[in-house]
């Protein structure tokens, strides 16, 4: 039991004993701050037979060991009627650092030193010592944690000012009477620890008067689960398929992280890959989304997925074409796809031997023209790939060629030469205003788009020059060109001369064939209805007639294919 609380005690039983003796009762010693000012607590008890000599004139004096009187203008002091004797003195100051006693001097009888005790009081130029409870904090996350920061108040009326620092949460003061009735500010931080918490430097700072200021700290230490869960992928930037590349997942966790899971999530499906901190992987276009999970013994986190950029050469370009035919001059897009990570695209028409670019985006807009051979490249660091040559089904109405259309014989045969190009592929019907008898047509493909037919006439006999008409039709139109054949003198042929046939009966013979051809005219009608949907041999096809007009000869070829290019 210390001498002080000795003193309360026996202040007490004096006190219910209604013990009528003088008695003070304050701190044996008390801290001022120089400068400030100093609070002594103090309470007594007088003699019964003084009770009315405690009045308002009564006044507090304090009194060294010397018995000097403690001065101060400035003095306050309780109520002294209600035997408070708490004093506060201010601008304290070295010379002050000694005993003092209360002196009761209430100008009439009463008029009392206490000796029995006094206050010594101990004049520091550094602030008081702060107190933090507890000392350390050891919480796991997601705990509520209260910190106490404790100031001693040497002067009630000048109390410190206390701050935290970092603020973490909600804070509340209260000034706290001691046993010794001196008094304590008591700052309570309470906060939710966080993992954000660990190892901070919690500061309470109290400020005195006259801008003394003391400070007391501590670390706190947060266990928590794995958080900030993150990838790392080295090199950084994009890799080229097939090379190495390493992921490291990392995580702030306390305790450390114990176990790492990496999981690929390409095509919604989630795979395990690996168990360590760092994943060694081959860079693949098929693992490209992946994400880590971090696990202590509180609990786990996955990181955010990392999404690699794969780089690899391009592979399969190919050209997406309109589909169906297209119409020529019509306005065309032409598409270019590659497997390739990162893809530049250019075009080129390829004529002949050399290739003209025509453009460099994955989109061509062109019109559409029937000599276009073009293809697509594909671009990138890694390489370079083409596609295929393509061809486009250009469409276009049947054009005669003229130069290579024409005429040529003597009396004894003439030919005529017919050649068209067109998209369906064309048909041949020739016609002319007579007949001969022996006439015969044969045709030929060319290519994918033309056709030649030649129209064959032995020993032709007719009088006047004549127009052989050839026509060429294909579903989106026709041409014509006209042979203007003369007459050839049968007796006057001449070696050399070209053309130089006389026909003489022409009409005659035409007369006498005229039923069977008439026949045959008919069938050919069926046939040209129908010609889009049988298979007609060229040799099939000679139509005669002597009508002036619309005698027609239908021409096709025999062949298969272009059967079918004409469907
Ligand atoms: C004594 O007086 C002081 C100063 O006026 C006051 O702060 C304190 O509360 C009083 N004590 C009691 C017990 O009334
Ligand atoms: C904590 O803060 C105090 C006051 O700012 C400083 O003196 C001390 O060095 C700090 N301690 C650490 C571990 O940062
Ligand atoms: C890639 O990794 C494999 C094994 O993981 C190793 O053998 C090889 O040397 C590495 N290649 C390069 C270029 O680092
Ligand atoms: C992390 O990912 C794994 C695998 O997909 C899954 O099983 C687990 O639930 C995830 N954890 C969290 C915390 O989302
Ligand atoms: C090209 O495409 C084909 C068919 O889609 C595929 O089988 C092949 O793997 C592809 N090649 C490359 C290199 O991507
Ligand atoms: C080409 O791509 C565009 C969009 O990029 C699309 O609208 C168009 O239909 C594609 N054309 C072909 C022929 O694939
Ligand atoms: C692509 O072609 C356009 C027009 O032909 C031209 O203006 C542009 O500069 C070209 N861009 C590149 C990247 O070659
Ligand atoms: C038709 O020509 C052939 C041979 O080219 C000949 O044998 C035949 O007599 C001719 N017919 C007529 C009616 O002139």
């Amino acid at each position: 039991m210390s001498a002080f609380t000795k003193v309360l005690l026996l202040g007490f039983l004096l006190h219910s004993d209604q013990c009528d003796k003088f008695k003070a009762t304050l701190p044996q010693n008390i801290k001022a701050l120089q400068g400030s000012c100093v609070t002594i607590p103090c309470s007594f008890l007088i003699e019964k037979t003084h009770k009315e000599n405690l009045n308002s004139k009564c006044k507090a004096v304090w009194k060294d060991i010397n018995d000097n009187t403690l001065l101060d203008p400035k003095q306050e002091t309780g109520d002294l009627t209600q035997k408070n004797c708490t004093t506060t003195f201010h601008e304290i100051s070295p010379q002050h650092n000694q005993k003092y006693f209360f002196r009761l001097d209430c100008n009439n009888a009463l008029q009392f030193t206490f000796k029995e005790s006094g206050v010594i009081i101990q004049v520091k130029a550094a602030p008081p010592i702060l107190k933090l409870t507890p000392p350390t904090v050891s919480v796991s996350e997601g705990e509520s944690v209260s910190v106490q920061c404790s100031a001693p108040v040497p002067c009630l009326s000048l109390p410190p000012t206390l701050t935290w620092s970092p603020v973490l949460g909600h804070i509340q003061e209260t000034l706290q009477e001691q046993q010794d009735k001196t008094y304590v500010k008591v700052s309570t931080l309470t906060f939710t620890a966080s993992h954000l918490h660990h190892k901070n430097n919690i500061t309470c700072s109290a400020v005195y008067s006259h801008a003394v200021q003391a400070s007391v700290h501590m670390t706190s230490f947060v266990t928590y689960r794995p958080t900030n869960t993150r990838v790392t992928v080295s090199p950084s930037g994009p890799v080229t398929e097939h090379t190495n590349v390493s992921l490291t997942c990392s995580s702030d966790a306390n305790p450390a992280v114990q176990h790492y899971h990496w999981y690929k999530a390409d095509g919604g499906t989630h795979t395990l890959m690996g168990n360590s901190a760092v994943l060694h992987m081959k860079a693949s276009r098929e693992t490209t989304v992946i994400y880590c999970e971090a696990e202590n013994e509180l609990g786990t986190e996955n990181s955010t997925v990392t999404h690699l950029e794969i780089h690899y050469p391009p592979r399969n370009t190919t050209v997406s074409l309109p589909a169906g035919p297209v119409t020529e001059h019509s306005h065309i897009m032409l598409n270019c796809s590659s497997d390739a990570n990162p893809s530049v695209f250019y075009w080129y028409k390829a004529d002949g031997g050399t290739h003209t670019q025509i453009g460099n985006s994955s989109v061509l807009n062109m019109k559409a023209s029937r000599e276009t051979v073009i293809f697509c490249e594909a671009q990138n660091h890694l390489g370079t790939d083409r596609s295929g040559v393509i061809k486009l089904d250009v469409q276009f109405p049947p054009q005669i060629v003229s130069l290579s259309s024409k005429c040529s014989g003597d009396s004894a045969q003439i030919s005529c030469v017919c050649e068209t190009e067109g998209n369906p592929f064309p048909l041949i019907h020739w016609s002319f205003p007579g007949v001969s008898p022996n006439t015969s047509i044969s045709s030929e493909p060319l290519s994918d788009n033309a056709l030649r037919s030649v129209l064959t006439v032995i020993k032709p006999q007719w009088r006047d020059s004549v127009t052989l008409v050839c026509h060429s039709t294909n579903s989106l139109g026709s041409d014509t060109h006209s042979f203007d054949v003369p007459v050839f003198e049968q007796e006057t042929i001449s070696k050399g001369d070209t053309m130089t046939v006389v026909f003489i009966s022409l009409r005659v013979v035409s007369l006498l064939v005229f039923p069977c051809a008439f026949l045959v005219m008919i069938r050919s009608v069926n046939r040209h209805h129908n010609h889009r949907h049988h298979h007609h041999r060229a040799t099939d096809m000679v139509v005669m007639e002597q009508l002036p007009v619309s005698n027609e000869m239908q021409t096709a070829n025999s062949d298969e294919d272009f059967e079918n290019a004409e469907n």
